[in-house]
């Protein structure tokens, strides 16, 4: 099973999808639960594209020190341009499941879209818990498979499409089980939070509108679905979208946790 990959093109990808005004919704709602502070240390599992670090880094200042880890390269390149004047910050390129820091390195952490990914989620929260000093915050959204609802004239077809692209997630339905896994990591959850991504019209900077390429291109030639079901899939919701009768609504859900 491949999963979504971010060389170089699904990286400049993932970096258009995160400037739309969807996902900068996103952000703020994870920066305001974070509320990073001058001259913290706050650590980005999985920093991506790094539109979140920078805002991190702007928050806690050149008082504060803030390190962005990812595995891909592509992915830390455009983070390093977007924190180019910010000497504050560093970026490793590493995994999730083996935290390339000493122990109580970070007063807080985030991680947003991350841990879906991961194989194994239990050694990575592990991680995050050892490299936070006692007391530290930790900030995890990710995405439940199930909370999507999207308008479309072929229910059947729609489902196969979607459950192929369940394909590009270790874990599509992680949210469920996160409170309990973070427990067991050493946790105490303070507060769970919703944020949906609601498009009720297809609008060129809208999120899905993207997203639906991607999905098409993913899936096509997964689990029966042919290149010609995806044009079709996507051709549908163009139309609804054209007709008026466009409709998409997916929920991030967010976690915050204390280190005990
Ligand atoms: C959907 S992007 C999210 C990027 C960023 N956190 C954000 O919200 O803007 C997923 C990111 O997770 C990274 N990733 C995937 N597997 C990982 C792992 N095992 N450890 C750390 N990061 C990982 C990818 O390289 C990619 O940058």
């Amino acid at each position: 099973m491949a999963m979504l990959r971010f060389d170089d093109e699904g990286a400049k990808r993932t970096d258009r999808l995160y400037a739309s005004p969807d996902v900068v919704a996103q952000r703020n709602a994870v920066l305001s639960l974070l509320a990073p502070q001058p001259g913290e240390r706050v650590l980005d599992v999985g920093s991506g594209p790094g539109y979140l670090l920078e805002s991190i880094a702007r928050a806690v200042g050149a008082t504060g020190a803030v390190r962005g880890l990812d595995p891909s390269a592509a992915m830390n390149s455009l983070a390093a341009d977007r924190v180019a004047d910010l000497a504050w910050v560093t970026l490793d390129e590493g995994d999730a499941a083996a935290l390339p820091y000493p122990d109580g390195s970070f007063d807080a952490a985030v991680s947003t879209q991350v841990y879906e990914y991961v194989p194994d989620v239990p050694a990575a929260l592990a991680e995050l818990r050892r490299v936070l000093r006692t007391g530290g915050r930790a900030l995890i959204l990710d995405t439940d498979a199930d909370s999507l609802v999207w308008h479309t004239s072929d229910l059947d077809r729609n489902r196969r499409v979607l459950e192929a692209w369940d394909e590009h997630l270790a874990h599509p339905r992680l949210p469920r089980v996160l409170s309990a896994l973070l427990r067991r990591a050493g946790f105490r959850v303070t507060e769970h939070h919703v944020h949906p991504i609601a498009n009720p019209a297809l609008t060129p900077d809208s999120f899905s509108a993207t997203q639906m390429h991607i999905i098409a291109e993913f899936v096509s030639g997964r689990r029966g679905v042919t290149a010609a079901e995806a044009e079709a899939w996507l051709a549908d919701l163009q139309a609804l979208g054209e007709a008026g009768e466009y409709f998409y609504c997916l929920n991030r859900y967010l976690f915050t946790a204390v280190a005990e």
